[in-house]
């Protein structure tokens, strides 16, 4: 086995993290309710982290160079998007970056439009701006979700300023396609809205799927703030780095108008590990998706064999599955039947917006063994 293998830990070593995921709940309880993953992490980061702690450098973050350069090296070589490292700005995480876009971007009461069911702290940081949420729910074709272009559109008409835009889509996994988003950047260019692209999940974009960086479309450049991260793909969120791309001069001034202060936030053993994620951690990604895509099959062999009544269309990318559990007519709101009769904690489905009612989203970042347990629990909170 080559030592950059990424491999999932047991429940045992798991038990001993100090992670919010392995202290939210009580020892008997099965976590797979946030996105963190039970997995090593990456050898050049390990190596990178060691060497900062070794050397002492728990200083403040600074946007350091290399940052800037590894990200357009990273973002250039896995997705064909060319980033001036001129243009790349350091975060503490992708929502400080969202919620500071938006205060200084557009005036309180501004609707911002969201593809609903949608990661849960979008709801909470636009309405910390005092911005107003629009929901464009995902439509189905199928079992597949897609983008429902007509939705965003009456959204745009309706007068909403900025498009939150979430992709890879977390929680259903919906990876969109290069034709979706030119409609974007046109519909966006037609109604001057801003797009803050949120690509957090983009390196977790799995077999059959692509990922296309809404910036590396042209016509996108004017309209468009994107927003990643090493912090997901390689189970850094701790550390608090993530990065933000402007590359038009309107945006770039949008930009530059973040308060100083903001760097502050963001983690020097985040900037650390990142640099070393984006520049020499593509081997250990590339293993990781092979180990989710396993994942994503190995969950839709379980439920069908143990729990037949549950929706789950495994997702394009993300290692997220979002399950429609409407069908099993539990006596409660899904999550708490299955925390309380099964001992697994699952995310509530309303968090994600309304129409997440009767829905669950698992996280499936783990081992097999574990994800086995997972739907063996959930089965037991049925009797
Ligand atoms: C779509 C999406 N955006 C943002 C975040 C949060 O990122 P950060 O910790 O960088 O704010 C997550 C975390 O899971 C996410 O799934």
């Amino acid at each position: 086995m080559s030592e950059d293998q990424p491999r999932w830990l047991p429940l045992s070593d798991l038990r001993l993290r100090r992670s919010y995921k392995w202290r939210a709940y009580p020892a008997d309880v099965i976590p797979a309710f946030v996105a963190e993953m039970d997995v090593t992490l990456a050898s050049p980061v390990t190596r990178a982290l060691q060497d900062a702690i070794a050397a002492g450098d728990t200083g403040y973050a600074t946007l350091d160079p290399e940052l800037a350069q590894a990200v357009a090296s990273f973002q250039l070589g896995r997705f064909g998007w060319q980033v001036d490292p001129a243009d790349v700005r350091l975060i503490p995480d992708v929502m400080a970056g969202v919620t500071e876009l938006l205060r200084r971007a557009v005036p309180p009461g501004s609707g911002v439009v969201i593809n609903t069911p949608v990661y849960p702290p979008f709801f909470h940081h636009i309405g910390e701006t005092r911005c107003r949420v629009v929901e464009a729910p995902l439509a189905r074709a199928g079992s597949r979700w897609v983008l429902d272009l007509d939705a965003v559109e009456a959204a745009f008409t309706q007068g909403a300023a900025v498009y939150l835009l979430c992709n890879p889509h977390n929680p259903t996994g919906l990876v969109m396609t290069e034709e979706e988003l030119r409609q974007i950047a046109d519909l966006a260019e037609r109604f001057r809205v801003l797009v803050l692209a949120d690509e957090i999940h983009a390196p977790l974009t799995l077999a059959g799927a692509r990922h296309i960086p809404f910036l590396s479309l042209p016509e996108a450049q004017a309209r468009g703030i994107a927003l990643v991260s090493a912090s997901k793909a390689w189970n850094l969120p701790g550390l608090k780095c993530a990065q933000l791309v402007a590359a038009s001069p309107a945006l770039r001034a949008l930009v530059r108008r973040l308060p100083e202060e903001l760097v502050y936030g963001a983690g020097n053993l985040g900037v650390i590990a990142s640099i070393a994620a984006y520049r020499d951690g593509g081997a250990w990604l590339d293993q990781l998706l092979v180990l989710v895509d396993r994942n994503r099959r190995l969950f839709a062999d379980l439920l069908a064999d143990r729990l037949p009544g549950v929706g789950y269309v495994p997702p394009q990318g993300t290692y997220l599955a979002w399950l429609d559990c409407a069908g099993l007519e539990l006596t409660g709101e899904p999550a708490k039947v299955f925390l309380k009769k099964g001992r697994v904690a699952l995310r509530r489905g309303p968090d994600f917006g309304s129409v997440g009612t009767g829905w669950v989203r698992a996280t499936i970042a783990t081992a097999p063994e574990i994800l086995a347990e997972i739907v063996e629990r959930m089965r037991a909170a049925l009797a």
